[in-house]
Order: C-alpha cells, then structure tokens, then sequence
C-alpha cells in the first residue's frame, strides 16, 4: 500500500486484505469462532499486527481486522476497534475512561441513549454534567474532576455546530480527552483527531454502513489508547462486531465518498426547496448560508459539505405527525445516513428521552420533523415532500 494515497482510494483499499496463496482481495467473512492454537508447524502463538493473540472471535476476527484498518485510516488515527453498535462503542469508552468521582462533560442535546448511559453510571460514582450545546458553556464547565469531553460533531436534530477547534484547545490545555462522535459527519468532511481529538467514535450503523441493514459502532484513536485500555474492555464485555457486519460496512465504506457527496448536495437542494415552502416555518440546516451554524460549519468542515441532516418547522405544529404518514418515496422509520430518505419526529425518537423541558430549551418542540436524505433522485424527494406537506 502506498503511503500517502488519497482519501478515495482509501475508501476502496485502506482494508489491506490480500491473499497471495489464493489470488483473494476482497475481504473474506471469517464465519469462526476459533482459530488453531497453537500453530501446528511451528508451535507458536498466532498474533494479529497489533500483537494480540488470534485464537477467539470474541477477541479479535480477520474480517473485522480489515474493517479497523480502513477506519483507522479514514479517521487519520493509528487504529481502531470495531462494535457490534454506536452504543457497544460508547459504553466501553465510558468503561475505559470513567470511574468513581470522575465528571463527563455532555451537551443537553446529544444522542439520548449516549446521555442516559452516562446518567445511569452515577450509581458507579460517575458525574454527568450536561450542558447548553454552546462552545462558551462547554468550555465553562470543564474543571479538574473533568474525565473526558464527548461531543457530536453536528448535533441531532437541531443542527448545532460547536466550535471544536476552541474546545479542544481548552481541553488539550487540562489534559483532558476530548472524544468526538463523528456519526453524523464523517470523515469526509471533518476528521477530528486532526482537530487535536484524543477518540472519534462511531456509529457505524449510518453512513459508514450506509444502506440501512446493519448495526454496528467504532472507537478510533492511538495505538496506546487501544492496547493500554480499550481493547481488553471490549473482550471483557464481549461487545465486538460480527464478521458479516464488518464485511458489510467494508463494502459500505467503498462507496462512502460518492454516496456523501450526492447526499449531502441533495440535502443542500432539499433544504433550500424547503425555505420556499408555504408550510414550513423554519428549516435548519449548516449547509444554507444564512443558517446560524453555518460559519463555525464552514470553517470546520472541509468540501463545502454539510451531511444528509435537514430538520424543518411545520406551519402550525399539529400537522406534523401528518406530514410523517404521508410521505410515500420517503420513509417513515429512526435513524439516518442510509441510501433511504427517512422522515423522524424527534419528540416521539431521538429526543423522546431528553427530559421535556430541556426538549422545550433547545426547540425540539412538535412541529420540528428530521430528514435524512438518501440516494433518490432529488426532484422526486421534493415532490414527496410537497404532497405531504400539502
Ligand atoms: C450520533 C449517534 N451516536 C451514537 C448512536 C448509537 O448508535 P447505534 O444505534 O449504532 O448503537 C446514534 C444512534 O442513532 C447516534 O445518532
């Protein structure tokens, strides 16, 4: 493999799987839960290129061996470690970082099950702290209890971009980590390690995948990191990605670049025809020039992209549960960053268990519907989109 070699090509090759005995470059799935130990010939332990014994699929897989190189690569990092889901990532970063009276900093809108683990560990003497998704009141709140920094590159559904330049100065400055969820961004557009991030996480489930049919997360980070703490986490909580899994998000990362960039551009497209639109009160999206994120965005954000996310305000609330039923093209269904356009009611999803106050704070209110763009024509997406609304 070439070093250096551009970020397209490694969406395609960054796996480093070849077999030379048998002429084989696309990654096999190792369906097996053992590997001969030891060595017949030779007697000796077998290891993967981190060191690690390869005798268990609980501990490590070939297939999702090749699935980590080309995370590791995508994210600039030195490795990484695949999951079974977002939340099989996160819970063994908390694992590994947190423990009796640390404090983990987390904005008031962040994914809600990321939240409510967090909230759910006090009674391992862990402290959450949620704060307002500002740059200010998260650089405020960090202090010397403070263990690890978690946000998302581009919160959901509302939209906010945090200025993750100033926060990780703030943090770098205390020796604190700064984790990075960069579900909703990917790396295409913004590679946090490189914005001095300690951990990028993922959930894998979205654009990594990409096709909606698999759920999966990833930690990313240095070698150190992993060997020291996380990887023996992720054995002792047998939280590790299944083989077809991997083999499948492998696939979905081939294409990752192209399926971003049309989405995304659908997504600007969308959102603007949405702005137009009789019905709609508000739409929130860091693509559209007059978007109150949309400097912080550009300035973070590389090729002018901003993600398949587009969140609008329905005329008179009430009718929004009605736009959901009847989209036709578009799906009702959760999650988002599948070649699927789907259609969210974030008061009933993502937000439901944001405590109704605090949902009321940040302006998840009823009106508010989240679209994930997909890979459909986006004139047929707008049509969708008119007849419902309609
Ligand atoms: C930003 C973000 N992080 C993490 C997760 C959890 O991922 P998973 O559903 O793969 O467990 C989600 C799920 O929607 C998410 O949106």
């Amino acid at each position: 493999m070439r070093k250096n070699q551009r970020f397209d090509t490694t969406c395609v090759h960054g796996h480093e799987y070849n077999d030379q005995k048998l002429g084989v470059f696309k990654v096999p799935i190792f369906v097996t839960s053992i590997f001969e130990q030891p060595e017949r010939e030779t007697g000796e332990t077998r290891v993967t290129d981190r060191g690690t014994e390869l005798k268990y699929s609980r501990e490590e897989n070939p297939t999702v061996r090749a699935l980590e190189h080309s995370l590791a690569k995508l994210e600039s990092a030195e490795d990484s470690l695949a999951f079974n889901s977002g939340m099989a990532a996160i819970s063994t970063l908390y694992f590994s970082f947190l423990e009796n009276g640390s404090k983990i900093i987390i904005p008031l809108e962040s994914y809600s099950v990321t939240i409510q683990l967090a909230e759910e560990l006090s009674k391992f003497g862990v402290k959450t702290e949620k704060v307002w998704p500002s740059t200010d009141k998260i650089i405020e709140a960090i202090d010397s209890n403070t263990k690890i920094v978690l946000l998302e590159t581009i919160t959901n559904p509302m939209l906010r971009v945090v200025d993750i330049d100033e926060i990780s100065k703030a943090c770098q400055e205390r020796n604190i980590p700064l984790v990075i969820d960069n579900t909703f961004a990917t790396p295409i557009i913004f590679k946090p390690l490189k914005h001095g991030a300690k951990v990028v996480v993922h959930s894998t489930t979205k654009y990594i995948a990409g096709h909606n049919d698999i759920v999966g997360g990833a930690i990313v980070t240095d070698k150190k990191t992993i060997s020291e703490n996380l990887w023996d986490w992720r054995r002792k909580l047998g939280n590790i990605m299944q083989p077809l899994e991997a083999f499948l998000a492998l696939r979905g990362i081939s294409t990752l670049s192209v399926r971003f960039e049309k989405i995304s551009r659908n997504a600007l497209e969308v959102a603007e025809f949405l702005k137009e639109h009789p019905r709609v009160l508000e739409v929130r999206y860091p693509g559209l020039k007059d978007d109150e994120y949309h400097s912080i965005a550009n300035k973070l954000f590389e090729k002018d992209l901003y993600g398949g996310v587009v969140t609008f305000r329905v005329k008179d609330g009430r009718e929004a549960i009605k736009v959901l039923r009847k989209v036709n093209i578009i799906k009702p269904a959760p999650s988002l960053g599948g070649v699927e356009s789907l259609l969210t009611y974030p008061v009933i999803s993502a937000a439901k268990l944001i405590a109704p106050e605090d949902r009321k704070r940040l302006g998840i209110t009823e009106d508010v519907l989240r679209l994930s763009i997909g890979l459909e024509d986006v004139e047929d997406l707008k049509e969708d989109l008119d007849q419902a609304l309609q």
